[in-house]
């Protein structure tokens, strides 16, 4: 019997998850529980990196991400669903490849100069900061993972996960296989305001908020600017809610309603209302789910509890065979 290969990511608990985070990332996770070994975690060092001075909001953000999960179909069955800081030999890890990393490797790491540039309230001038990447290597390679769904913004960490193994690999012998991204293709979801959906831009459908917000949001979203008249005619490639349709709504939808956008055969309300329609059916089965999880920590309990204890003897072992390939196993 082949065993299946194994599938790794986490997300950071920066904020509530949306219906980017849900079509960009999750949907593909709950996917890939299937046909691999999935462990998927929650960031939370990860998160320290850039929040360490105001962690107020992080218990709430890691029990968002965690209710959302499992709503969405992330199963504790198939899948080792766990919190980065309950499994500490991710740190030991990452201390163990630090002595390894040639900081310019991590000083050329494009999100390392981006984020200092455009984060302007926190100063991220830090030694964790610069970690940031290495950090993320150490989560994956103690897994020995071989697909890490992610991102495009993801690919550099990536990359330097794939050199690092490699040093390893030469220093000490083989102990990690080389990961590979599994890029999750997928257009960029707008936000309500035509730029992309973010926390940082206040734009977001957000998977806790109630059908009433959600109605609410999308009646009131951006659409092609130049139709000002229920009787103008507009352009649907100049409409977020039109991207929205090409996510959510089936080709026939989408053609009627570009057809009646551009004829000023409907109005924007009419087009909304069929996205919102859409929209309910991909979010009612989530919030059905919802409220078997919401305040309910102790159901959450027990599946992190499980599941960090499964990771960690994964990653008890990787470390140890790491110690002895360095050969600082003596008396060991
Ligand atoms: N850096 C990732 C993000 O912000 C989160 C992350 C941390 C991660 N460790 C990881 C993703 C390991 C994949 C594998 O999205």
């Amino acid at each position: 019997m082949t065993s299946k290969k194994r599938v790794l990511s986490g997300m950071q608990p920066s904020g509530r998850l949306h219906i980017g985070n849900l079509v960009g990332a999750l949907q593909n996770w709950v996917k890939l529980q299937d046909e691999y070994q999935c462990y998927y975690f929650v960031a939370d060092w990860h998160s320290l990196t850039s929040q360490y001075a105001d962690t107020s909001p992080i218990k709430d953000n890691i029990m968002d991400l965690l209710v959302n999960w499992l709503a969405a179909g992330l199963d504790p069955e198939k899948a080792t669903i766990f919190i980065q800081s309950r499994v500490p030999e991710h740190a030991e890890l990452h201390l163990l490849l630090s002595m390894i990393t040639p900081l310019g490797w991590l000083e050329r790491v494009p999100s390392y100069k981006e984020k200092q540039l455009e984060v302007k309230d926190k100063d991220l001038n830090t030694y964790g900061f610069l970690g940031y990447p290495l950090l993320q290597s150490a989560d994956i390679l103690i897994y020995k993972a071989n697909y890490v769904p992610v991102g495009v913004d993801q690919v550099s960490h990536l990359e330097i996960t794939r050199e690092i193994c490699r040093r390893f690999n030469n220093f000490y012998g083989e102990v990690f296989p080389e990961p590979e991204a599994l890029l999750t293709e997928f257009p960029k979801v707008p936000g309500l305001d035509g730029r992309k959906m973010s926390k940082t831009y206040d734009n977001c459908v957000y998977l806790s908020d109630t059908p009433a917000e959600v109605e609410q949001k999308i009646k009131t979203m951006m659409t092609d600017p130049q139709r000002v008249k229920r009787t103008d005619s507009g352009d649907p490639d100049l409409s977020p809610v039109f991207q929205l349709h090409k996510i959510f709504s089936t080709k026939e939808e989408q053609d009627e309603v570009a057809e009646g956008c551009r004829t000023a055969g409907i109005g924007c309300l009419d087009c909304k209302k069929i996205l919102i329609k859409n929209l309910f059916s991909v979010l009612e089965p989530i919030w059905e789910k919802r409220g078997k999880f919401l305040n309910k920590p102790e159901i959450i309990k027990e599946i992190i509890d499980a599941g960090s204890l499964k990771a960690k003897e994964i990653a008890s072992n990787t470390v140890t065979e790491a110690t002895r390939a360095i050969r600082l196993n003596a008396l060991m």
